[in-house]
């Protein structure tokens, strides 16, 4: 699978998303991640629908959306009108069959669907959702906040790896993610690399994507 870096636009600076959106293009990113947060399925409250329409209208980066929401079924005819190319839900939503219903509603809008799982949940849990999903978002922190210290799940994304086999789904990583802990997580089998504060908050965001792309790189194909 390539190599791709997402990053996190909730780590931007809000007050100039625009610009950030540009620098973001500009650093060479592969796509944008989009938390949406409803202060119930997390403690916190992020950005929403109007935001990912405006972030739609200037730029053609893929948006990847992390719904962080306790019922993301009820909105996604407006993720796809907003123009979300991937929508992710965690799995702990509800049943089996309820996930699998929002994984197909996702694709019958024409968009990528992705399920991930918290720090708590076992690997097997993405089983029944394998042949739904074009990604597995493994997270790397509680989600909720940005910047938080990575937490290590290379175990976890090594078995998911393996349940993959030779099917065409990506699997991403998302929390304290920086050239080194990408790297790991690489080594294991991740492919996509959700970065907030490593990007937005370096110095130089072009040379802190290059660095966390080239450091998986290199631990994802050895
Ligand atoms: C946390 C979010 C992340 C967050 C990542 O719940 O899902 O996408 O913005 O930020 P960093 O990379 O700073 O941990
Ligand atoms: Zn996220």
């Amino acid at each position: 699978m390539k190599i791709l870096t997402s990053p996190s636009i909730f780590a931007c600076d809000v007050l100039n998303i625009g610009k950030e959106v540009e620098r973001t293009e500009k650093s060479g990113a592969d796509m944008i991640h989009f938390d949406v947060m409803d202060g119930v399925y997390v403690p916190n409250i992020s950005i929403g629908f109007g935001i990912l329409k405006a972030i739609r209208g200037m730029t053609n980066l893929p948006i990847d959306v992390h719904m962080m929401t306790v019922k993301p079924e009820a909105y996604i005819g407006v993720l796809s009108e907003s123009g979300a190319d991937i929508v992710t839900v965690h799995n702990d939503l509800g049943e089996e069959e309820k996930i699998k219903t929002i994984l197909m509603d996702i694709h019958s809008y024409g968009m990528m669907a992705a399920v991930a799982l918290k720090p708590g949940v076992p690997a097997e849990a993405v089983l029944p959702f394998i042949d739904d999903v074009d990604m597995i978002l493994v997270m790397t922190v509680e989600p909720g906040f940005s910047g938080q210290s990575f937490m290590d799940m290379t175990d976890k994304i090594a078995k998911i790896k393996e349940y993959i086999g030779d099917r065409p789904i990506s699997i991403q990583v998302d929390g304290g993610i920086n050239a080194e802990t990408a790297a790991k997580c690489a080594a294991a089998g991740a492919n996509i690399f959700v970065v907030g504060n490593a990007s937005y908050k370096a110095p130089d965001m072009k040379k802190a994507l290059d660095d966390i792309k080239n450091a998986a790189e290199v631990a994802y194909n050895n």
